[in-house]
């Protein structure tokens, strides 16, 4: 299953799930592979390595600039799970392609290797969110809970809809079909009242059950390149990644996503 992880807000925490969540699957006997595909490289700075000095290094970027290259000679053996890393050099030679489809055939190239292929998309809209929504089969919308985080829906359906390739937008209303609150302070009256509001405005996909709670040790594994699912097992961070991760085996396995409706209702 190709799940892409996405908001157009940025910090809210879209990677710190995606490696998370790739660890818990990891764990839980899954072959997990992630994409990076944003630009600041950040899958790769947040499991402790560092390639945006390496301006050779086989990327998402590069794939997607030259399909002759093998995706699966791009995928590095992390400590973790399996990625293909990007980084901004390789993501400058992307200028000029328009196509949104490069993605899903570099995937179909990979998928029989994997259970799980988790995307991880940068705050904007360009050629790559475009390919990785395209690419996935179902979007899991991130979002904490500050102001600007459900807007960050909002304005990424606006600028979908202006998309040269009329059928991202389509794709998208289709595919986002889970969302992740993270981040979570049980005790303030906001984040009751933002998940309220998303249940009221949103067609009543896939709320997530599974909440992750905000925690300083989160940011502080994001700087020594542990996922917390590792660092801290016990933490309620920790448990409510691996729950998830249960609840993503279940999605796959008996694909309840399948029937269930888009999140958009926009
Ligand atoms: N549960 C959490 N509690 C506290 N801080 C968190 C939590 N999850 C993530 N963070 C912190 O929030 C910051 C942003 O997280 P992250 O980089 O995962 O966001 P992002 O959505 O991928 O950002 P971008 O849009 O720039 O790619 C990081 O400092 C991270 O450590
Ligand atoms: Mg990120």
């Amino acid at each position: 299953m190709v799940t892409g992880i996405i908001n157009f807000k940025g910090g809210v925490a879209k990677t710190t799930s995606t490696i998370n969540l790739a660890t818990a699957l990891q764990k839980l006997k899954q072959k997990v592979l992630v994409i990076d595909t944003d630009a600041q490289g950040n899958v790769t700075n947040s499991i402790g390595l560092q390639y945006e000095d390496d301006e050779k290094a086989i990327t998402t970027a590069s794939l997607m600039q030259n399909t002759k290259l093998d995706p699966l000679k791009a995928v590095i053996k992390g400590k973790y799970f399996d990625f293909i890393p990007n980084n901004v050099f390789a993501y400058s030679r992307t200028n000029g392609i328009s196509d949104s489809q490069i993605l899903s055939k570099i995937i179909e190239r990979l998928k029989p290797y994997y259970h799980h292929i988790l995307i991880d998309t940068p705050p904007y809209l360009g050629l790559d969110t475009a390919n990785a929504i395209s690419a996935s089969d179902v979007m899991m919308i991130v979002t904490d809970f500050s102001k600007g985080s459900l807007t960050g829906i909002k304005v990424l359906m606006s600028v979908l809809d202006k998309w040269h390739d009329k059928a991202v937008a389509k794709k998208f209303r289709e595919k986002a079909k889970t969302v992740l609150f993270t981040k979570y302070q049980k005790r303030t009256n906001i984040s009751s009242q933002v998940v309220a509001i998303v249940e009221s405005s949103s067609n009543m996909g896939l709320l997530l059950d599974e909440k992750i709670p905000y925690s300083i040790k989160v940011v502080e594994d994001g700087y020594s390149g542990i996922p917390t699912v590792i660092s801290s097992p016990r933490s309620v961070v920790a448990i409510e990644y691996m729950k998830l991760a249960q609840t993503w085996i279940t999605a796959r396995d008996s694909k309840i996503l399948k029937g269930s409706k888009s999140v958009i209702n926009l």
